[in-house]
């Protein structure tokens, strides 16, 4: 009788369980046909797609292999990449989302060779509430109160100095020219003034470094990688320096510059300091180089665009105090200038995409991202496309003008104009990057004209080495009383 009893009560129990298995096991595969992996393709076996995705960003249009892929796969693809399952996005909410979750679904990925060289301890390199402190210092260093007080006159001294130098008819390779002055911005800002002597070291330090950051990562004497881990012990070391006298000394010593304001107002480690410094270093020379350089490049290009151009910079104010300085609401006043300078940021691509990995699985609309997969928005294949800017391709600054589009140009919020990034690594330089490039153009094009020589080839690939060519000739421009504005 148990028996009977003990069998009734087990068979229909173990019917109730194969019943929820399978309605798990249902559930399971309902939930895999909906949510999947982003379309793709694999390419060839280890190489994946590597080849074909170096190609198109060391060629003239970085997009390319990413549209190739959009036009088959979506906005939303996968491939491999460097022997990794990468998804990659050109597709501007995602590309925004994946920006506001950094440190919680997504972080930031770069290699060890990387990071050995920029620093473990800098804001570009660390994570979590490491990086949160970092980027708040930076962001705070960078501030527009700062750049008004500090940065405004500093920049101008520097132009003077670095651009006031060539002669009539001389020929520049401008993307030397950008580059020497993106570098003495930063040895000057970064460190503040120093004697000529320290300046020039410096400036090749500071060269020599960046060189490393986009290079092949080889420890070997010959190699720039080499030669940048040689110029980073030294540029620590003179850091160092300047601390240890600034203690010795008091607070006046090297009030100047980034390291004097982060010493006096901040309470960093000595190792971090550096670490500091050498972040900003390589994450403010290059962008803004290559942002000066496309300027001019595009407003050659186009006529009536460096006409306008020319004719706002020649109707400023300034306090002619002498030397031609510029005062903040000069600054203020240069509208189509900055209209230039988002044209060039969206045309040129400086920074073409981000790197991230994700955190853990993350589901996206019908998408499953695995744990690890490299992430890359792609932001130059949102800024070039015809969906959302007419002429996608074409130098066009007179549409930052347009009242339809001022939402679109919010460079802070907005998911289809973002060549600064956003969420928490949003660039703190942003500010100070446009204020350098709209004096640098303001000393340009008031102190030269000029024209191209030679066929250039341009690329939008952010090396220096390769965008090459560009040579003008440049011709002093005689300023009569005319073209300097009236003084009452
Ligand atoms: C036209 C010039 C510039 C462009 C286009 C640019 C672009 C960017 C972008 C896209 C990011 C985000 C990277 C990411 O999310 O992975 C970034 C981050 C950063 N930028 Fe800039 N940048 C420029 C100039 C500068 C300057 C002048 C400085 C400072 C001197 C600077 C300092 C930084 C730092 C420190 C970060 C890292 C922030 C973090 O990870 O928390 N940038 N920049």
């Amino acid at each position: 009788m148990r028996g009977i009893c003990s069998a009734t009560f087990t068979i229909p129990s173990f019917l109730f369980i194969v019943f929820l298995v399978q309605l798990l096991v249902r559930k399971k595969k309902k939930e895999k046909t909906r949510y999947r992996l982003p379309p793709g393709r694999r390419g060839w076996p280890l190489i994946g797609d590597s080849f074909s995705w170096y190609n198109a960003v060391a060629g003239s249009h970085p997009p390319q292999f990413v549209q190739q892929q959009v036009n088959r796969f979506g906005k939303i693809f996968s491939c491999s990449l460097f022997g990794k399952w990468a998804v990659v996005s050109a597709d501007p909410t995602f590309n925004r989302f994946i920006m506001q979750n950094e440190g919680k679904l997504f972080q930031s990925s770069y290699p060890k060779s990387f990071r050995d060289l920029v620093g473990k301890n800098g804001v570009i390199t660390v994570q979590g509430e490491q990086q949160r402190k970092l980027h708040g210092i930076a962001s705070n260093m960078m501030r527009l109160e700062k750049l008004k007080f500090h940065f405004l006159d500093d920049i101008q001294l520097v132009m003077l100095q670095t651009l006031n130098k060539f002669d009539s008819n001389q020929v520049i390779l401008l993307q030397d020219v950008c580059r020497m002055v993106a570098i003495n911005l930063m040895v000057n800002q970064l460190l503040g003034a120093s004697t000529e002597t320290e300046i020039k070291e410096m400036a090749r330090l500071f060269s020599d470094f960046v060189d490393g950051c986009l290079s092949l990562p080889v420890n070997l004497p010959g190699f720039a990688y080499h030669t940048a881990m040689k110029a980073r012990e030294r540029i620590i070391r003179k850091i160092n320096k300047t601390i240890e006298k600034r203690r010795r000394e008091g607070s006046s010593e090297g009030g100047n510059g980034v390291l004097g304001r982060l010493l006096e107002e901040e309470n960093l480690p000595d190792n971090e300091v550096a670490d500091f410094i050498i972040n900003l270093l390589f994450a403010g020379s290059e962008t803004t180089a290559k942002t000066m350089l496309f300027a001019v490049y595009f407003l050659t290009q186009c006529p009536v665009a460096m006409q306008q151009l020319q004719d706002e910079q020649d109707s400023l104010r300034g306090d002619w105090n002498g030397v031609g300085m510029l005062a903040w609401q000069d600054y203020k006043a240069m509208s189509f200038t900055m209209c230039v300078i988002d044209e060039a940021l969206r045309l040129g691509g400086i920074a073409i995409w981000l790197m991230r990995e994700a955190k853990e699985e993350v589901v996206y609309q019908d998408y499953v991202i695995p744990k690890g997969s490299f992430v890359v928005p792609f932001l130059s294949a949102v800024h070039l496309d015809e969906n959302l800017y007419k002429e996608a391709t074409t130098f066009h600054p007179w549409r930052w003008m347009d009242p339809a589009n001022q939402e679109k140009r919010n460079w802070r919020s907005s998911p289809f104009y973002c060549p600064f990034g956003g969420g928490a690594r949003f660039c703190p330089g942003a500010e100070l990057s446009r204020l350098q490039i709209a004096l640098f153009l303001h000393y340009f094009v008031t102190t030269y004209t000029w024209s191209q020589l030679k066929e250039d080839r341009m690329s939008f690939f952010p090396s220096a080495r390769l965008v090459n060519g560009f040579q003008i000739r440049l011709t002093k421009r005689h300023v009569t009383d005319s073209t300097l504005p009236s003084q009452n």
